[in-house]
C-alpha cells in the first residue's frame, strides 16, 4: 500500500516539476550528492579516499522535450570532463528516457552514442540504466547496437522479471548490475511476491559470478551480501570478477566496511535539480526510509 503510494508520487509530474525549483529538500540531500557537478565531485572524492569509486547519475526523468534531452546530454559530457580533470575514480550511470527514448528511438541513440564516444576517448565505462518494462527492450537495442562499435558499456538486469535469466544469458558477455528492480511492474511481467525476487536475485548473481562477465552486486540486503561473500569463497571466484554497490547515502557504515574488508565497492551517486522520482522511489522501497525525512524536519 505504502509502496504504491510512493510510487504513484514518483511519477506525479506536477510536483516533480516544482520540486526542481525548490533545491533539495525534504531530506533528499542525504541521499542526492549535490545538485551540480562541483558538489557531486567533492562528494565524489570524499568516497574516493575510502577506497570506494562512483557511479555518477544524472537526475532526471519524465523527458518529452528534444531540448531538455539535449541539455541533459550536456550535463553528462561535462561530468565525463569533470572526472577525467579531477582525476577521480567515478564512471557514468545513464537513463535512456532522460537521452529522449520516449521522444525518438534514433535520437535518443544519437545522444547516447555521443556520451558513450566522450566516455571511451578517457576509459571510462558507462553503464545503461534499466527502467520499467515499457522500456526494457528499446534499452537492451540500444545496448546491443552500441556494443558494435563500443566496449565500454553495459547495463542491468533486473530479477523480478520472469524474463530476466533469459536477458542475463543473452548478455553475459557485458559487465553486469544485478538489482531486485525498482518500479512497480504488473503480475504480467514480474514476480509480486518478495520471497520469489530474492530467490531470482540470487539464482542470477550466483550464474554471473560464475559465467559471466564483471558483475556488480547492488543491493542494501545484508542477507544477500553475506550469501555472495560466502559463494565467492566457495567457489574461488577473485574479487576483480565483481564489486558490490550500494546508493550514496544508504548503509553508509556497511559501505565502508566491504571496502574495508577489500571488496570492491562502488557508490551510485545521483545529482541535479530532478532528485523528486528518485527519492520517491527510494521511499516506495523502505518506508522506513522516511527517518531520512523525519531526521530532516527535527533538525533542521
Ligand atoms: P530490499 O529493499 O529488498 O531490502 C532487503 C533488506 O535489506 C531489508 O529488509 C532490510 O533488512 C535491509 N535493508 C535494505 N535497505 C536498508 C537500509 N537502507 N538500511 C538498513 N537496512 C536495509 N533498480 C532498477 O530497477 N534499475 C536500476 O538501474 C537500478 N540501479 C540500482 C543501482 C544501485 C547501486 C542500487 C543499490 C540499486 C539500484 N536499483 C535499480 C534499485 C533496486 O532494484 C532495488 O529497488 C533497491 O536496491 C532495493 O532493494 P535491495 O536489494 O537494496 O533490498
Amino acid at each position: 500500500m505504502l509502496k504504491d503510494f510512493f510510487i504513484g508520487l514518483s511519477q506525479n509530474q506536477f510536483l516533480n516539476n516544482a520540486a526542481k525549483k525548490y533545491g533539495l529538500k525534504m531530506g533528499a540531500q542525504n541521499v542526492v550528492a549535490g545538485t551540480n557537478i562541483a558538489e557531486t565531485i567533492e562528494s565524489i572524492k570524499e568516497l574516493n579516499k575510502h577506497g570506494i569509486s562512483c557511479t555518477v547519475d544524472n537526475l532526471g526523468e519524465f523527458v518529452y522535450e528534444k531540448e531538455e534531452a539535449i541539455a541533459a546530454k550536456e550535463q553528462i559530457l561535462a561530468v565525463i570532463e569533470a572526472i577525467h580533470e579531477n582525476g577521480v575514480d567515478a564512471h557514468i550511470s545513464l537513463k535512456p528516457s532522460q537521452l529522449g527514448l520516449d521522444i525518438d528511438y534514433d535520437f535518443c541513440k544519437e545522444n547516447i552514442e555521443e556520451i558513450v564516444a566522450a566516455a571511451h576517448k578517457y576509459d571510462l565505462f558507462v553503464n545503461f540504466d534499466m527502467e520499467d518494462h515499457a522500456r526494457l527492450q528499446p534499452s537492451f537495442n540500444l545496448l546491443d547496437e552500441l556494443s558494435t562499435k563500443y566496449d565500454n558499456i553495459g547495463t542491468v538486469i533486473q530479477a523480478y522479471f520472469f524474463r530476466a535469466e533469459e536477458d542475463l544469458h543473452k548478455h553475459k558477455d557485458y559487465r553486469l548490475r544485478i538489482v531486485k528492480g525498482a518500479y512497480k511492474e504488473p503480475a504480467e511481467y514480474a514476480y509480486q511476491d518478495k520471497q520469489e525476487i530474492d530467490k531470482n536475485y540470487i539464482k542470477l548473481i550466483e550464474w554471473h559470478l560464475l559465467n559471466g562477465k564483471f558483475t556488480s552486486i547492488a543491493t542494501h540486503d545484508h542477507n544477500v551480501i553475506n550469501h555472495v561473500k560466502q559463494f565467492v569463497k566457495d567457489n574461488h571466484i577473485p574479487n576483480d570478477k565483481f564489486e558490490f554497490q550500494m546508493l550514496y547515502g544508504f548503509r553508509k557504515d556497511m559501505q565502508l566496511e566491504l571496502a574495508k574488508e577489500g571488496y570492491n565497492f562502488c557508490t551510485y551517486v545521483p545529482f541535479g535539480q530532478d532528485w523528486y522520482g528518485y527519492f520517491m522511489r527510494r521511499l516506495a522501497e523502505r518506508p522506513q526510509n522516511m527517518n531520512l525525512v523525519v531526521k530532516q524536519v527535527f533538525t533542521k
